[in-house]
């Protein structure tokens, strides 16, 4: 039996993050409002740098991130909020929060927004929140050009695009407001955490207090003060932010950025290559302007029954390797017909049919190129058993 890694890992969290953990356990500084200079403070300004944006705002999570940017455009409650239908329930979940509703926009066999559809439904929309899901960009030329006729404010959740480019600008960058996540699974990992970058001071400010900047606090973020006392006491707190502990951990990952996306890359597209040499396999192509940053791969079953894929997901599992099947395993948060809890429901025939086929495994960073031949042997084994009508 083939060495299967465990895809769940994270990379390891770089050594010179003690320095600053023991010094926080010693003298308990979590609270990132306790004192001047402290790794959250330090960690935004480290990060709008990295972005290139004006401001950066470091809260407990990307949910809370996207909660706060829906929040800061001033739309009135039932604002209609178009965004892709290939997300994770969290995101819907935000607009939900924010008291908002979900407009759910179909995907395509290659995991990007149905242009036509978005055409149709920005026609009523008030706001567009883009999903970048798994790292797939939309074609956003498009994106924004619509959104700029429909004068209609466009946010980014990039939690899975960290490193991304399109047309060499950073996602997360070309909206109004981007938002990415340190959770666990992502390319930057405090276990919790997340980020929300903008060059826009009303919304910067708004979403500082709405953040839990209470009384003064915002003195100890970047911005402008004549925005943040523009809104001081007339927002409500939240209360949504980060700890000092978890700056400290994803500040000592920072440095390692570049390094990460680069091997992401490299890792996926050395296994995109060896499945898409099954005829039965298709890992889609990332569009012209896009420039990827991925730390996991989808691909799409082609020509297979339900028989056939119920065999595959067995065969590659007791292979060591779970694949998750979007649509397929059960109350999956990433199917929007499991999110009963939208005010509205939609049929999307299109984005159900790429879930049903669509398997997701994780690729971290750190896997080696045997561990990625590896998996992509067990993958590729597993269909031509199935094909072949040979299957143990
Ligand atoms: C596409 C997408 N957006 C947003 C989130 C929310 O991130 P967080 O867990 O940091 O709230 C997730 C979570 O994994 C996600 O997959």
């Amino acid at each position: 039996m083939v060495n299967i890694p465990n895809v769940k890992d994270a990379e390891p969290i770089p050594e010179k993050a003690l320095a600053d953990i023991s010094r926080l356990m010693n003298n308990g500084d979590l609270f990132r409002y306790n004192s001047e200079g402290s790794p959250a403070e330090k960690l935004e300004v480290e990060f709008a740098r990295t972005m290139g944006t004006r401001y950066a705002l470091a809260v407990s999570s990307c949910s809370a991130a996207l909660f706060l940017a829906l929040k800061s455009l001033d739309l009135p409650n039932g604002a209609r909020v178009l965004m892709p239908a290939f997300t994770f329930a969290a995101v819907p979940s935000s607009v939900v929060h924010a008291n908002f509703i979900p407009v759910l926009c179909e995907c395509g066999d290659d995991y990007r927004i149905d242009l036509n559809d978005f055409s149709e439904k920005i026609k009523k929309a008030d706001a567009v929140l883009i999903s970048h899901m798994r790292g797939h960009t939309s074609d956003m030329d498009v994106i924004i050009s619509e959104c700029k006729q429909a004068k209609i404010p466009l946010i980014e959740d990039a939690a899975h695009s960290l490193g991304t480019t399109w047309h060499g600008n950073k996602i997360g960058t070309l909206g109004d407001a981007g938002c990415f996540s340190f959770q666990s699974y992502k390319m930057l990992n405090a276990g919790e955490g997340g980020i929300f970058v903008t060059d826009n001071a009303e919304l910067f400010a708004k979403a500082v207090i709405m953040s839990g900047a209470y009384e003064h606090n915002w003195m100890k973020h970047q911005g402008e003060h004549a925005s943040f006392k523009k809104w001081q006491n007339k927002l409500p707190l939240y209360n949504m932010r980060i700890n000092n502990l978890s700056a400290a951990i994803i500040r000592a990952q920072l440095p390692e950025l570049n390094k990460r996306i680069e091997k992401g890359r490299h890792n996926h597209d050395f296994t995109a290559e060896r499945l898409n040499r099954s005829p039965w396999i298709c890992v889609p192509e990332k569009l012209r302007p896009e420039t990827r940053a991925p730390d996991s791969i989808q691909f799409n079953l082609i020509d297979m029954n339900s028989g056939e894929i119920d065999l595959f997901e067995k065969i590659t599992s007791l292979s060591g390797l779970n694949i998750q099947i979007f649509g397929r395993t059960k109350n999956n948060a990433r199917a929007f017909w499991n999110w009963k809890f939208l005010p509205e429901t939609f049929e999307l025939p299109k984005t159900r049919k790429m879930l049903m086929t669509a398997c997701d495994v994780r690729l971290p960073p750190k896997l080696s190129q045997d561990e990625c031949r590896n998996i992509s042997d067990v993958i590729l084994s597993a269909i031509m058993t199935i094909k072949k009508g040979v299957a143990a």
